[in-house]
């Protein structure tokens, strides 16, 4: 039916109108509508010739109105704009930020975070979200670390389905949904050595085996856009990559949505010395499957000519107009283009109570205890002091992070005020800011790609307050890390350690009182090697979005325990990144008599705190692995069984993990690698017996023979609650 619809349509279309579907533009301006600047002139001669397909950055019921206004009123076909916004953890009611929030290895809450962001985005008018990120991240240097899932690629593809469900929902026609983006399509997280954009250089089986399956996982879900990015691919610029986009996502995966390009990524191809100019960047990036263009300018300039010249084909922009125009169906925009512009429900629906407390629910189940020696946490009620210590204790904007979406500047409980309002009236709680992390600036906090990181190294004046407080205190939540804008794109860092002050903090306090808890603020694993040796108890907070100081009173305080897993290794050392479990086992693995294997000097060379890993307040013991066969052949399954017990005297949360080795294989595979994983609640001194079934599909890779198999042999097993668990089987796949 769409289809017909969708032929209709471009039936109708004129060369000009064909392409301008295909343009994208980015609009700052309010209800008022374009500016009178050149560039917003431009773009609203465009809007009203009915020459741009969508709008990026047009927020609000009004502006939104008014924007497509000018497309219904003026242009001859009236074909509706598609309005995009990155959407990335949450609208208003900001979510922990996406790694964060991966932590929680819960998909049911993780989708629920999806939908309700997509909730607030519809009711103001928005369509289409440019997420997830489900780029397979690691390397703790590269700032968008923050925007994914993490390391491992079993977790992106699952986390990556569980958003993409819950921005789309079961119809994108509904109001309550919107379009998901997967992206960056492909290579973006493996960026050499973790600096933003820099060059891709892997090898086809590792892109087959660890990048794609994400992305393939997401176009099986029925996402409805791909984003390209802006790394070259073993040479190949992602958004002129012909390979990945046409041959392989859209006629090998058939999949029917279309691909945007990411910002400028079109013309940057020149830039990369892979198009001469413009006009060639634009004959490529159409050839390779670019759909829309998002702020180049290319395809508005020179497709016309390039068709013309038969560099470009008819059937080429018909597909892409025609994938274009298949969703603004499936989101009902024909029908109304105005469907989504309601501006009650813009009031009643965004920011809502019910949204907040789903935000605080998800924030404290991202929670990580890292470390908690001699059960500091949770702290008793009955505490008679605390003192809140530290430049995030009362900072209201960290806890938002980066890519915010509409989330308010200071508008995050800060921890100072979860703390106050969890506690006892009795206890006495001591406050001190201690040090300024960075400098504040005009800009500070306010746009994610200006705000100049300026940090102090100088004004140290508050240390000694915050040492009065921290002598008269049962216990120091010492809150530091990482500023919002330390992560995010852009945000490389060599360093990932804690900047400015903030060990000359740490360490007057460590001098009058060793009974610290670090509150940690950051989106990217850091280096903890030197404070997890001095303090007894790390809690890893990530920026947990707008309930972020509650979320963390209700794990303090312990009515909530823990149960949060890292979806990243925390290394010893910014040098051993990127740091990953699922390494290869080399040559050499290791031997601590003899230097020429591979390791480091002056580091080990696993994780200090390694993927899967968290505590609780309880304990789980692992017991009672079976498997229902030692042997298989290629078409049968096996189950494997585990016995989880709950040992301790609280109720918990346990991610029960489960991990496969391929033995010996035609290409070198894993030393371990995640294949299933599932959270269960146990009362204390409660077991219950956990199954996973390994069939063909867990068992496949893409092979020497470029084609996803299962080949015979032997397998090892793991099931534990991280990825160093010893419990171990062994099985053999025979022919
Ligand atoms: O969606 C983003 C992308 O991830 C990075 N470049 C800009 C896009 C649109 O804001």
């Amino acid at each position: 039916n769409i289809e017909a619809k969708v032929d209709s349509v471009l039936a109708l279309m004129r060369v000009n109108e064909k392409i301008g579907q295909l343009v994208q533009y980015s609009g700052g301006w309010d209800a008022t509508g374009p500016s009178s600047s050149k560039g917003d002139q431009h773009k609203l001669d465009k809007l009203k010739k009915g020459e741009v397909g969508s709008m990026l950055n047009v927020s609000s019921v009004a502006t939104i109105k008014e924007t497509q206004r000018l497309v219904m009123e003026h242009s001859r076909l009236k074909i509706p704009l598609i309005f995009a916004f990155d959407v990335i953890h949450g609208y208003k009611t900001i979510f922990p930020i996406p790694l964060g929030e991966s932590a929680s290895w819960d998909l049911d809450i993780i989708k629920q975070s999806a939908a309700v962001a997509a909730k607030e985005s519809a009711a103001s008018g928005l369509n289409w979200t440019f997420a997830p990120m489900i780029d397979v991240s690691r390397d703790a240097r590269w700032g968008r670390v923050m925007e994914g899932a993490g390391e491992d690629t079993y977790l992106n593809a699952q986390i990556g389905v569980a958003r993409i469900k819950g921005f789309q929902g079961e119809d994108l026609s509904s109001v309550n949904t919107i379009a998901a983006c997967a992206k960056h399509f492909a290579g973006y997280g493996f960026g050499e050595a973790g600096r933003d954009y820099n060059t891709v250089s892997i090898g086809e089986y590792e892109l087959h085996n660890t990048i794609l399956p994400p992305f393939k996982a997401a176009a099986d879900a029925g996402v409805a856009t791909f984003m390209n990015s802006f790394n070259d691919v073993d040479g190949i610029p992602a958004t002129g990559h012909k390979g990945l986009q046409r041959d392989l996502l859209k006629e090998q995966w058939n999949w029917n949505g279309f691909v945007v390009s990411d910002w400028g990524s079109i013309g940057e191809m020149i830039a990369h010395g892979y198009a001469k100019d413009k006009k060639h960047a634009a004959q490529i990036a159409l050839n390779a499957g670019s759909d829309m263009d998002m702020e180049s300018y290319a395809y508005e300039a020179y497709l016309e000519d390039l068709l013309n010249e038969g560099k470009v084909t008819m059937s080429q922009l018909d597909d892409a107009v025609k994938r274009i125009l298949r969703i603004k169906f499936e989101l009902g925009l024909f029908d109304d283009p105005y469907k989504y512009c309601n501006e009650d429900r813009e009031k009643t629906e965004v920011y809502s109570k019910e949204n907040l407390d789903i935000a605080r629910d998800v924030a404290k189940k991202s929670i990580v205890l890292l470390k908690n020696n001699n059960n500091v946490l949770p702290l008793s009620k009955n505490i008679k002091s605390i003192a809140v210590i530290g430049p995030m204790a009362d900072d209201k904007n960290s806890p938002l992070g980066n890519w915010r979406g509409k989330g308010e500047y200071n508008s995050a409980v800060s921890l100072l005020e979860g703390i106050k309002a969890a506690a006892n009236k009795n206890t006495k709680i001591y406050y001190e800011k201690g040090i300024d992390l960075t400098i504040p600036t005009v800009e500070a906090g306010k746009n994610q790609f200006l705000h100049p990181l300026k940090f102090n190294t100088e004004d140290n004046a508050g240390i000694k307050k915050a040492v009065e407080a921290a002598k008269k205190a049962e216990v120091v939540l010492l809150a530091i890390g990482e500023d919002a804008y330390q992560t995010g794109e852009g945000r490389s860092q060599t360093n990932i350690g804690f900047f400015g002050l903030q060990n000359e903090l740490l360490d007057a306090i460590y001098k009058v009182n060793k009974n610290i808890v670090i509150v940690l603020s950051n989106g990217r694993p850091m280096d903890l090697s030197r404070v997890s040796k001095m303090v007894p108890s790390i809690l890893e907070c990530w920026h947990l979005g707008s309930q972020s100081g509650n979320a963390i009173a209700d794990v303090v305080f312990g009515d909530y325990n823990p149960s949060g897993k890292l979806p990243i290794s925390f290394p010893h050392s910014v040098g051993q990144e990127p740091l990953y479990y699922n390494q290869k086992n080399t040559g050499r693995p290791w031997n601590d008599k003899h230097v020429t294997y591979s390791g480091y000097q002056d580091a080990p060379k696993t994780a200090l705190y390694p993927f899967g890993f968290g505590l609780s307040y309880t304990n789980f013991s692992y017991s009672n692995l079976k498997l229902s066969a030692s042997e298989i052949n290629l078409n049968q399954e096996i189950q494997a069984s585990v016995t989880v017990t709950n040992t301790g005297k609280v109720v918990g949360e346990e991610v029960v993990q489960l991990y496969i080795r391929d033995l010996v294989a035609s290409i070198v595979r894993p030393i371990k690698e995640l294949k299933g994983f599932k959270k269960v609640v146990l009362e204390p001194g409660e077991s219950k017996t956990i199954s996973f079934t390994i069939n063909n599909k867990t068992l496949q890779f893409y092979s020497v023979n470029k084609k996803w198999e299962v080949e015979p042999g032997d397998f090892n097993l793991w099931i534990g609650g991280d990825s160093t668990t010893k419990l171990k089987k062994s099985f053999k796949v025979v022919e």
